[in-house]
């Protein structure tokens, strides 16, 4: 896929996380499912779950779109030193924020971490929207050199 629609599909599928994110604490359903990184049931989350069980499906998706975007922006040839350092600190705000995630769960949804996990989340889609941008500034620089 061109590294700019895989940026761009990253982006999307981590706004739509955001929303998840925003309604399981809105409806105070963080605690719902109390496991991590599995609910109690396993892989299929019964309906008590759901929720909770789709934040984190939501999550591991978006964390394997934004490595690939990683790893397509540094081997792409037209790539520049800001998309790589974009693409690669969003790289470690995924991590760091699944990483987050579960301790949020195991501290009983503590307050601090809550609002970090907001915050880093915030960090990361500006990372994602600067690599989309510049990933879209790439793909215009290779089809203007083709011309
Ligand atoms: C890319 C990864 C993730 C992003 C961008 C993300 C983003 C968010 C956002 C924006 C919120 C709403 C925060 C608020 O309004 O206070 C939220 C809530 C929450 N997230 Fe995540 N999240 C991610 C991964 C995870 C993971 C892996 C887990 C746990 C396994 C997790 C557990 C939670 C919980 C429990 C809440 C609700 C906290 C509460 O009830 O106040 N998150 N997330």
């Amino acid at each position: 896929m061109a590294i700019q629609y895989l940026a761009l599909s990253t982006m999307i599928v981590l706004y739509t996380l955001m929303f998840i994110g925003g309604y399981v604490s809105a409806a105070g359903l963080g605690l719902t499912c109390p496991e991590w990184p599995m609910c109690p049931d396993g892989i299929m989350p019964s309906e008590e779950y759901l929720i909770e069980w789709i934040h984190r499906l939501v999550a591991a998706t978006t964390a394997s779109l934004v490595v690939a975007t990683m790893i397509a922006s540094l081997i792409n040839k037209n790539s520049d030193f800001k998309i790589k350092v974009t693409s690669s600190l969003a790289t470690v705000l995924v991590i760091t924020q699944i990483a987050l995630g579960a301790m949020v769960i195991d501290m009983k949804l503590h307050a601090v971490l809550v609002a970090v996990h907001l915050g880093i989340g915030i960090f990361l889609f500006s990372m994602v929207l600067l690599t989309t941008l510049f990933a879209f500034r790439i793909s215009k620089v290779s089809i203007s050199s083709k011309v």
